[in-house]
């Protein structure tokens, strides 16, 4: 008698839970349109930006514009397991930007961010996450990169130097890796300027451009190796559809995994540490990590005891996860611009013969310092290249909010605790929201006070997010790209080759899939 109870009672819970988890996450909720998800796919597979062996090959962006098609403006997507509610217009965007006490940061930055490091500015809200922003803000401001131009350049020339190796004299030679040379600059020159460390990963590169003997293969720095394994395992559980207590395990006992992260914070404290013994003041008062380091706080014991809106300052363990958060962030970002970026001119010599002009008719010339805000400024065009790439190439899909309340939002009612996205990819692109054709790259749709699209809805291109969370390091992203567009522009031109095919591809941010380019010196 009390078995059979026992046994009925356990597959009724069986049955229970199955239905719970059919509901919470592979059913389409109340009345707004989407896909019915599939099995730790959500709807990825079936919009085909997984194939049918999981492997990511196109955008989270490319679904949200498959979508929209079918549903309009407002639908419900699975991204894996995770359900959102994504929001296509402008004013859309406007009102969930806007109301910050309602739609704060998603939980679902936590969940992926945090597996990789839980004390990072990005997954934090209320109070932690204030405290965190007072040491991290001051750091990503534009002051304080325009004294790092110097090394800017420098990396680009490196770069140049490399590809001269490669490329020069050799017509036949198209580059097909600057993705991936594009990473290698970013990582020189933003651990160099955000932590006076030399990653080596250029004069690495050299050292392979330069060798005759084919074995003499590029190798990546223990730091870059590591790094690139740990954005792979990052990688991994924001697109398996696992629930996060699995992806938490999947990480802790993959060794390799481990082994990366400890060398990381490895590294982390060193440059740590060596900035704590720094003694040369004016050394300290450019370099970046020192106004963090300075943050840390004295007594971390007795820190720990108080409230944490009665905290100051970041311990040790926390300072770990900014340093490793500002490398990705940093780093990855960029390089997707930048590789974009190439991609697109290669395609239109006229463009990079006009944004030649512009440096030659503001006086900037190959001896020229750049570390000159104003003379930065001059260079409009190449300003409107700059976000033409980020409008038609969005490197993220959009922004995520989860609702502290229930909200209504053109006339949809979303509960607290679901997560919508403003999905400004799709925005960047919708021909509702610009007057000249937004697939094609026409920097002059912005260029000139009359320019056809300078007046577009302000919340039709968003490509760093917007609202109290938007990106914090839009700033520095756009001088760095700006000093380097202007280097390169002035020693090389980019041609089409064939394969020069773009297409887009999911990693952390989203990059072309095939870049294929001549490089010529000028
Ligand atoms: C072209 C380059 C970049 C693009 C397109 C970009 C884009 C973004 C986007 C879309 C977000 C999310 C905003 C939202 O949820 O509304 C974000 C957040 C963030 N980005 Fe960037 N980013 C770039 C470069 C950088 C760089 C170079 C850094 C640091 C040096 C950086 C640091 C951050 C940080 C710290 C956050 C989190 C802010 C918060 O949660 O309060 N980003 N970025
Ligand atoms: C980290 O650094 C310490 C001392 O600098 C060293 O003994 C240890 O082997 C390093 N660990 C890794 C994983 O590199
Ligand atoms: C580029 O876009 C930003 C953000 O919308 C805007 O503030 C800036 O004025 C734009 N620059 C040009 C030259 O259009």
């Amino acid at each position: 008698m009390i078995l059979s109870v026992l046994l009925s009672s356990i597959v009724i819970l069986i049955i229970a839970i199955y239905f719970y988890i059919k509901w919470k996450y592979y059913t389409v909720h109340g009345t707004i349109p989407g896909l019915e998800p599939e099995f730790l796919s959500g709807n990825l597979r079936q919009l085909g930006v997984v194939s049918s062996n999981r492997e990511l090959i196109d955008s989270y962006g490319y679904a949200c514009e498959k979508m929209q098609k079918v549903y309009g403006d407002i639908f419900q997507l699975w991204i894996g397991i995770n359900h959102y509610y994504v929001f296509c217009r402008p004013d859309h965007a406007q009102e969930i930007y806007t109301h910050r006490n309602i739609f704060d940061l998603a939980k679902i930055r936590t969940k992926t961010f945090g597996l990789i490091s839980e004390h990072a500015l990005v997954t934090l809200i209320g109070p932690e996450y204030k405290r965190h922003a007072k040491a991290v803000l001051p750091m990503l401001k534009k002051n304080k990169f325009i004294p790092q131009i110097p090394i800017m350049t420098n990396c680009v020339d490196k770069l140049i130097t490399i590809w001269k190796e490669r490329y020069e004299n050799k017509d036949n030679i198209i580059c097909t890796c600057i993705v991936s040379d594009s990473q290698q600059l970013m990582l020189d020159m933003f651990t160099l300027i955000a932590f006076d460390y030399d990653f080596g990963n250029l004069n690495n590169l050299l050292k392979s451009a330069k060798s005759s003997d084919s074995n003499d293969k590029f190798e990546l720095s223990d730091l870059g190796k590591a790094l690139a394994i740990w954005l792979n395992g990052f990688q991994r559980v924001t697109v398996n559809g696992m629930p996060a207590f699995i992806n938490y395990y999947l990480l802790k006992f993959d060794k390799i995994y481990q082994n990366a992260l400890k060398l990381l914070e490895n590294y982390s404290y060193k440059i740590i540490s060596k900035c704590q013994q720094e003694t040369d003041l004016n050394r300290k008062a450019i370099n970046l990590v020192a106004s963090l380091v300075s943050t840390l706080q004295e007594d971390e014991a007795a820190e720990m005891l108080k409230h944490e809106e009665d905290k100051t300052g970041l311990t040790k363990h926390e300072l770990l996860g900014e340093v490793l958060f500002l490398l990705l962030a940093g780093y990855e970002t960029t390089a997707s611009a930048i590789s974009w970026f190439i991609h697109f001119v290669s395609k239109y010599p006229e463009i990079q013969q006009k944004m030649k002009e512009e440096l030659k008719h503001n006086g900037i010339t190959k001896e020229t310092s750049l570390d000159d805000d104003d003379l930065l400024h001059k260079c409009e065009y190449i300003d409107c290249v700059i976000n033409e790439t980020l409008r038609i190439a969005p490197l993220a899909v959009g922004s995520f909010r989860t609702l502290t309340k229930d909200a209504i939002i053109d006339g949809v009612k979303v509960r607290q605790g679901e997560t919508v996205l403003a999905a400004f990819s799709v925005m960047q692109r919708d021909p509702r929201n610009w007057k000249l054709d937004p697939t094609q790259f026409i920097p002059e749709r912005f260029y000139g006070i009359d320019a056809p699209d300078r007046n577009h809805h302000s919340f039709a291109f968003l490509p760093f997010g917007g609202g109290h969370r938007v990106c914090a390091g839009q700033e520095a992203a756009r001088l760095e790209l700006k000093v380097i567009i202007i280097r390169l522009m002035q020693f090389v031109t980019f041609t089409d080759a064939p394969g020069n095919n773009g297409g887009r591809y999911q990693r952390v941010t989203v990059m072309p899939k095939e870049v294929a380019v001549s490089i010529k010196f000028d």
